[in-house]
C-alpha cells in the first residue's frame, strides 16, 4: 500500500481532495492543481462553491483568472458532494476551529469532517489535518473516528497533522515557499504526508508525531500573542511616561540580532492569534497547568479597544466635546491590513463601545460595502473630503495599503492613528498615535 501510494504521488496520478475551501484550503487546493494534480475542492458552503464555479475569488490573494483557468483545464473541481471522497488518494482537512462562547475550543467542525470522511473512506488513503488545534486532536479525536470504520492506521490508511502557516495579505510568503512541518500518527504516515507536500513545497520539516506538529503551530502563535501583549503593555507604559512607542521600536529594531519588532494596535484580531493560544491554555489546564503568559497577554490585548476609546475621549475633550453625540469615523474594519476578513476584528469592540456611549459611528473600508455582525449593521460611508471633515474624530483601525493617508490627515479635524499609518505626514498637529 505504501509503495503504490508513493508511486501515485510521484507520478502526480494521486487524486487530491481539500475539505474546507477557506483562507487555508483554497490556496492549498490551487497549489496542487498548479503542479499538475487533479484536485477536488470540497466545501459544504454551497454559496462558496457557486462563487468558485463562476470564477469568483473571495480571497484577495487569489486571482479569479487562475480559478477560471484551473476549472477550464479540468485540474480542479469545486463541489459540495462529499461522496467524492471515495475517489481520492489523499485529502486535507482545512475546516474552522473557533472558540465556543465559553472560550473553550470548538472542534465540532473537525469531528463532523471526520464523520463525513468515515462514511466514504477506503483502504489506501492518506488524510492530513491542517486546522489549528490543541496537541492531541489528530490522535485523540480524528483517529478513533476513522478507525471506527474497521480500517487501521498504517495498515489501511495514513493520518498526519501539518499546521498551515499561511499569512493572508503577505505578498512575499505563500503556501509554496513557507516551510511545512509534518507529523504523522506513525512514521509511515509522516513519510507519506511529507512526500505529498514535497510535490508543492520546497522545504519539509518532519517531526516525531502529530502531537509535536500541533504543538509547533501553537508555539508559533503563542509567541505572537505574548509579544503583541508585551508591546501593547509597553505602549500603555510609554503613554504614561510621555514617550512614543513607535520611535522606540524603530530604534530597537536596528539591533542586528536578538530583537524582533512587534507593533501595537487597536487589539489583536483574526481567526488565529487571539484564538489558537486559548486552545493550548485549555489543554494545559486539563493537565493541571496554568498558561500564565497566554492569559496575561490576552488580558492586555483585550484592553486595547478601550485604550483607543480613551484616546478618542481625550482628543474630543480638548475640543470641548463629549463622546456622546460626536461623529466618529473608523478607517478600516478588517482585522488587519489588505485582507477581506472581519473575524475577531477589534473594530467591532470599538464600534460597540462607541454605540454604548451614544456616539454617531460610521466607517470606511475599501473591502466592505456594509458590515453586519453581532448586532452591528452599518453601511460604508463615502471616502470624501466632506465625510472626513464632518467627523469630530477619525480613527485609523486598519491601515490598508490602498488608502490615501495624506488625504485623510489633510481633511480630518483629528485622527487617532492606531497603526502609525500617518508616520510620514509632516504636519502632525491633528494626529494622535497610540
Ligand atoms: N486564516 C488564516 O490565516 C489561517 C492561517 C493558518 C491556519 N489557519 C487555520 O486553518 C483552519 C481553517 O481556517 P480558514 O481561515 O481557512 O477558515 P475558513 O472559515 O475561511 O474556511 C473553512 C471552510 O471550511 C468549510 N467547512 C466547514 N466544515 C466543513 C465540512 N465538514 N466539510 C467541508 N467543508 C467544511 C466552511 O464552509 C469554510 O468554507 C482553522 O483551523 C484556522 O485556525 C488559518
Amino acid at each position: 500500500m505504501f509503495d503504490s501510494l508513493k508511486n501515485k504521488i510521484l507520478s502526480k496520478k494521486a487524486k487530491i481532495g481539500v475539505i474546507g475551501l477557506g483562507y487555508v484550503g483554497l490556496p492549498l487546493a490551487m497549489a496542487f492543481a498548479k503542479k499538475g494534480f487533479k484536485v477536488w475542492g470540497i466545501d459544504l458552503d454551497k454559496d462558496r462553491v457557486t462563487r468558485l464555479k463562476k470564477g469568483q475569488s473571495y480571497i484577495l490573494d487569489l486571482k479569479p483568472s487562475d480559478i477560471v483557468n484551473m476549472q477550464k483545464d479540468g485540474s480542479i473541481i469545486f463541489t459540495s458532494d462529499i461522496s467524492n471522497i471515495k475517489k481520492l488518494d489523499a485529502f486535507f482537512i482545512c475546516v474552522p476551529t473557533p472558540l465556543l462562547k465559553t472560550k473553550e475550543p470548538d472542534v465540532s467542525f473537525i469531528i463532523s469532517a471526520a464523520k463525513m470522511i468515515k462514511k466514504h473512506m477506503k483502504r489506501g488513503q492518506v488524510v492530513v489535518l491542517e486546522s489549528t488545534t490543541y496537541p492531541g486532536t489528530t490522535e485523540e479525536v480524528m483517529l478513533p473516528i476513522l478507525e471506527s470504520t474497521g480500517l487501521k492506521e498504517r495498515r489501511d490508511f495514513y493520518l498526519a497533522f501539518s499546521p498551515e502557516r499561511i499569512d493572508p495579505g503577505n505578498t512575499k510568503y505563500f503556501v509554496t515557499n513557507i516551510p511545512k512541518v509534518v507529523g504523522g500518527i506513525s512514521q509511515c504516515s509522516t513519510e507519506i504526508a511529507a512526500l505529498l507536500y514535497k510535490q508543492i513545497i520546497d522545504k519539509i520539516i518532519p517531526v516525531s508525531s502529530s502531537r509535536a506538529a500541533e504543538m509547533t503551530k501553537l508555539l508559533e502563535n503563542t509567541f505572537r500573542i505574548v509579544n503583541l501583549g508585551l508591546i501593547n503593555e509597553l505602549t500603555l507604559m510609554c503613554d504614561k511616561l510621555g514617550m512614543n512607542i513607535w520611535e522606540i521600536i524603530d530604534a530597537a529594531k536596528t539591533k542586528p540580532y536578538g530583537f524582533m519588532p512587534f507593533y501595537p494596535g487597536p487589539g489583536v484580531g483574526g481567526h488565529c492569534i487571539p484564538v489558537d493560544p486559548i486552545y493550548l491554555s485549555w489543554k494545559a489546564r486539563a493537565h493541571g497547568f496554568e498558561a500564565r503568559f497566554i492569559n496575561l497577554a490576552s488580558e492586555v490585548n483585550e484592553h486595547m479597544p478601550q485604550y483607543v476609546i480613551e484616546k478618542m475621549i481625550s482628543a474630543l475633550n480638548k475640543k470641548k466635546k463629549a463622546l456622546k453625540s460626536s461623529k466618529v469615523l473608523l478607517i478600516g474594519v478588517a482585522y488587519k491590513k489588505d485582507v477581506q476578513d472581519l473575524r475577531e476584528s477589534p473594530a467591532f469592540e470599538i464600534i460597540e463601545i462607541l454605540k454604548r456611549n451614544e456616539a454617531k459611528v460610521s466607517y470606511y473600508d475599501p473591502y466592505f460595502p456594509y458590515v453586519k455582525l453581532d448586532g452591528i449593521d452599518l453601511k460604508r460611508a463615502k471616502f470624501t473630503k466632506e465625510v472626513l471633515a464632518s467627523a469630530d474624530c477619525v480613527v485609523i483601525v486598519t491601515d490598508h495599503s490602498n488608502l490615501d493617508y495624506q488625504f485623510i490627515a489633510k481633511n480630518s479635524k483629528v485622527v487617532i492613528d492606531t497603526r502609525n499609518a500617518l508616520k510620514n505626514i509632516k504636519n502632525r498637529s491633528n494626529i494622535i498615535t497610540l
